[in-house]
């Protein structure tokens, strides 16, 4: 399939299915036959970032991190799909601002369906106060104002939310099925 280099950048609460739509469209695209990495938050934690915390400065050199690896592959041919929280407007617009082809994902999940799938057990402990500065629980969320795409995972399958995504890039021109 012929594409362009591109990032498609989730932004999300956690839990909200950003890892969810990034692997399946992952999937979808390289059987499509496209060049693809994926740069999972949870994953850059453990080698990339490793021992940064989640202060908002912990936060923006973490996005920056991946924003900057995001753009060398995407500007070298590669469709990279990142998967993390990056809670702060400015930071999502700074990297937008210095990469081509950014598509931003706004992966959206009402509060209250992720405290109660709390697939990960963290935001009770949030909750709790067991977890400081947790996103969307005591730390923010600043929500995108202009996404190219947002998904609801309340309300669609991971593979509506895929769909979505597939036609928007379908629809630019930055992938031609
Ligand atoms: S980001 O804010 O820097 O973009 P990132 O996506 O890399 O966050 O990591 C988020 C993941 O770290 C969550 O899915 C969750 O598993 C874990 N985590 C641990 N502590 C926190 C916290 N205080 N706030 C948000 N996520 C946390």
């Amino acid at each position: 399939m012929d594409h362009q280099g591109v990032t498609i950048w989730l932004t999300g609460l956690s839990g909200a299915g950003k890892s969810t739509v990034a692997s399946l469209l992952a999937r979808r695209l390289r059987a499509a036959g496209a060049k693809v990495e994926v740069l999972d938050g949870d994953v850059i934690r453990t080698n990339l970032s490793k021992g940064l915390g989640f202060s908002k400065e912990d936060r923006d050199t973490n996005i920056r991190r991946i924003g900057f690896v995001s753009g060398l592959l995407s500007r070298n041919g590669v469709i990279a799909i990142v998967a993390a929280i990056s809670p702060y407007r400015r930071l999502r617009r700074e990297v937008r601002a210095t990469t081509e082809n950014f598509v931003e994902v706004f992966t959206y999940c009402p509060l209250s369906t992720l405290v109660e799938r709390d697939v990960k057990g963290l935001y009770r402990k949030a909750l709790a106060g067991e977890i400081k500065n947790f996103t969307g629980v005591s730390d923010p969320y600043e929500v995108p104002e202009s996404p190219e795409v947002r998904t609801d995972s309340s309300t669609e399958t991971p593979d509506e939310s895929v769909d979505a995504v597939w036609s928007y890039l379908a629809e630019a021109g930055l992938i031609k099925p």
